[in-house]
This record gives structure tokens, sequence and C-alpha cells, in this order.
């Protein structure tokens, strides 16, 4: 039988994959987008439910979201195209230098993780807020990423601004704080694992950015910290996830949470699934990202110092994927 080398088995404390399906039957809130652009009335509704969501669970499913399910299909076989394609060839996309627009790597965080994960990953900075040069990325998933990319941006300009109106701001304000200005895609592939009860696919964490929008085949293996259980994301055709990242935790002080979540490994494989990170630019490492001012008051006061977006990067590369909450590191309490 196939063993898994020794250098993927995680800490036992990572390994219990119960989900709480059995138990407590929680279900991530599913938000239709339906009637978003026309109808006021169905708009408020929808404010409400994201706001809601984003409070209490941190992840969020949408449909009717915009994009086409031919594009979302074209994504994923356009990912698994390219990690299917021999070593040789994507070794000359290989990089473990965070500035380099297309690269091709496994664990970021190799040299401070306890272990390493059962997963390869393609990234795209798609925009920083410069556009990529097209002809640097692979022919294989070229447009199909482009052509997605697209569609998936427009539908992250509608959820910040649902959002913003949600925090009781200005609709485009999150956009405008360079909200949705940098946007990287993710591109993970789960290879079929032969003992995926001592590994991980990705261990868990949060995401170090503004939103994120996650396009998952239909495998499964996702599940989100609700309550202290984990819960399983199952795969919904033509649905999208939706979760809040660390720095819109930041930025609403505190109101809208960034959640802990993780990919198990798996007997069936290869699992793709595609993230689209919007941030802010990456350009401005320098400026401060804190709370913003409309949101505190003396009865909120903020929860969190001014952070460079420099000290937060470096803060969140030196920390790896292990498990521990980065944000308190930058609270004011
Ligand atoms: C991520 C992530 C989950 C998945 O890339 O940040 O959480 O299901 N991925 O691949
Ligand atoms: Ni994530």
């Amino acid at each position: 039988m196939l063993k898994v080398p020794k250098i993927f088995i995680r800490p036992s404390n990572e390994l219990d994959r119960k989900s709480d399906s059995d138990l407590t039957h929680f279900q991530i809130p599913i938000i239709d987008l339906q009637g978003i652009k026309d109808d006021k009335g169905m708009q408020q509704v929808i404010v409400k439910e994201i706001l809601s969501a984003s409070e209490k669970w941190g992840f969020f499913l949408v449909v009717n979201h915009g994009v086409p399910s031919s594009v979302m299909e074209g994504m994923i076989k356009g990912v698994a195209k390219f990690h299917d394609l021999n070593n040789e060839v994507k070794k000359e996309w290989y990089s473990r230098d965070t500035k380099v627009r297309v690269r091709f790597y496994s664990n970021f965080d190799l040299y401070t993780s306890k272990a390493a994960s059962w997963r390869d990953t393609l990234t795209f900075l798609m925009s920083t807020p410069e556009p990529i040069n097209p002809e640097e990325m692979p022919t294989i998933c070229r447009d199909t990423t482009i052509e997605y990319t697209k569609h998936v941006t427009d539908l992250g300009d509608v959820l910040l601004d649902l959002l913003s109106e949600g925090l009781g701001l200005k609709a485009n304000f999150l956009k405008q704080m360079e909200g949705a200005e940098a946007c990287s895609l993710i591109c993970n592939y789960y290879p079929a694992c032969p003992e995926p009860e001592l590994t991980i696919g990705a261990a868990r964490h949060t995401d170090p950015i503004v939103l994120s929008i996650l396009l998952q085949d239909n495998i499964g293996g996702l599940q989100v910290l609700h309550q202290g259980q984990w819960v399983d994301i199952h795969p919904i055709p033509g649905a999208l996830v939706v979760n809040i990242g660390d720095l819109l935790q930041i930025v609403s002080n505190d109101k809208l949470k960034s959640v802990e979540h993780r990919a198990l490994s798996n007997h069936i494989g290869p699992r793709v699934s595609v993230a689209c990170f919007l941030s802010l630019r990456f350009d401005v490492a320098t400026r401060p990202c804190g709370p913003i001012k409309d949101l505190i008051s003396d009865e909120n006061p903020p929860v969190y110092r001014d952070i460079l977006m420099k000290e937060y990067m470096d803060h969140f590369a030196h920390q790896g994927l292990d498990g521990k909450p980065g944000l308190d590191f930058f609270k004011l309490l």
C-alpha cells in the first residue's frame, strides 16, 4: 500500500476529522443574489443577510451571483490541466518569491510549519492593481483564468458594496479604500491521498486579505470552524463560497469575522479549488490600515492599532498556517 511520506504527517491534534454534521446540523448561510441590481427592497434584505452571516459565521455561500457556470467550469478545468502537466514543465513556474506574478509552489510555510500539507498551488497576482501581462501566464489556462477573473472581480465589487452598506458606510466605501484593487488567484490542487487521516490539505488558518471568493469542484473537504465545531462546506453546484479576511475584520473593528477554516485531504482526487483574494494594494506597504474612523466611537473604541501593510504581510509570512489566530498581535487591549 502507498504511504504518505513522513514530512506530511501532521501533529495529532490536527487530525481529528470529525465535523459536526451528525451533531448539531449547522448549515452555512446560503445567500441568493437574484434581483440585487434592480430591486431596492430585495437589496436591503440581502444586505441584512450578508451582514448577519459575516458577523456570525464569517462565511456564506452565494448563488445567482452572475458568474456563468461555464466560466467556473472552465477555470477549474484549466487549473487541473496546469497541475497535470509533468514536473519538468511545471518547474519552469516554480518560485517561492511572493512578488513573482505567476508561480507554482507547494507549502509556502514549509520553513515555519510543523509538517507539510498535501497540496500544490499555482498563484496569479492578477492585479496589484497594475494588471498582469497575459503573456506572463501559462497558455494552458490563460484564457480561462482571464475570463474567470473578470467575472469574479465584478462579483467582488458587488459584495464589497453590500458589505459597506451593511456597515452603515457609503456604498463604495470599502472599494474606495482600495479594497478590491489587488486581486490574486490561489489555484489549489489537492492530489488523491493514500492516507488522508495522517495529513491535511490546508491546515487551519484565516485568510490574510480583505475578502475571499472560493470556487471549488464537487469533491468537498473544506470546513469552517463555527461555535467550536468544524462544519463541512459541501459543494453546491454553481455556488461560490465567500469569506471575510483578516483585513476586513480589522477595518470593521471586529464587527465582521475572519474565521478559521481548513481543507481535509481525501482518498479521492485531485480536488481543485480557486480562491480569489481581494486585498489592499501591495505597492503602498507603508500605508497604515486600522479600524475605519466612522465605525469607532466612545462606546465602540478601536480594538486594533493602525498597522502598516508591510508589517502585516511580514507577520503573516512568518506565522505560516499553524492555526494560531494572528490578529491578537495587533490588538490594542
Ligand atoms: C485558501 C483556502 C480552501 C480550499 O486557499 O485560503 O482556504 O478549499 N482554501 O481550498
Ligand atoms: Ni483560506
